[in-house]
């Protein structure tokens, strides 16, 4: 599946896709809404890369390029498309690029709840560095993560 597949970079004319995905992906209301996708695509440093699958996105990344580090903001993978490394790929994509740019660091922050995307960064080398009590909620606190490049 993955052989079928391109990255590509993302601008503002990919932000109506960008949104479906979101509101695809998401059973509670954690979908960026489309002033939040189209902000992000407004704002200086922010990198948005999709993976395409013929006509379909499968997936997308985005970040914050920081100079020394990157901060992955989004990795999203429409439902579909889950368990055959999309988000792996896009993650690699980003390293390496961040690799070529000399950033030493990814960094990010996920909830402690969010059991597949702890998995997923761990497994990609990611440890905890951190962490911000009820910053999702009274109940839910954010992971900070870190892998060095
Ligand atoms: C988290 C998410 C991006 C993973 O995408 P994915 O393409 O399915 O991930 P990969 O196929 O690259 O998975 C790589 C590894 O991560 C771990 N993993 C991914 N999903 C998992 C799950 N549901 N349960 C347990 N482990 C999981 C596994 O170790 C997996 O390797 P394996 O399949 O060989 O066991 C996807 O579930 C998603 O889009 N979730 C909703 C959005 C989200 O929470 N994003 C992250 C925070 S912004």
């Amino acid at each position: 599946m993955l052989s079928d597949t391109e990255i590509i970079k993302a601008d503002i004319g990919h932000a109506f896709e960008v949104h479906d995905l979101e509101l695809n992906s998401f059973d509670t209301g954690k979908a960026w809404t489309l002033k939040m996708v189209l902000d992000g695509f407004n704002s200086p440093n922010f990198k948005c890369y999709i993976l395409r699958r013929f006509d379909e996105i499968v997936g997308y990344i985005a970040y914050l390029d920081l100079g020394g580090e990157y901060e992955i903001q989004r990795l999203v993978v429409s439902k579909e498309w889950r368990r055959y490394g999309c988000a792996t790929r896009l993650l690699q994509f980003v390293a390496n690029l961040a690799d070529i740019n000399m950033a030493t660091d990814l960094i990010l922050d996920v909830s402690h709840l969010n059991q597949p995307a702890l998995f997923l960064y761990t497994k990609f080398g990611f440890y905890p560095d951190g962490l911000r009590k009820q910053y999702y909620g009274r109940e839910e606190d954010a992971v900070l993560m870190r892998k060095k490049i």
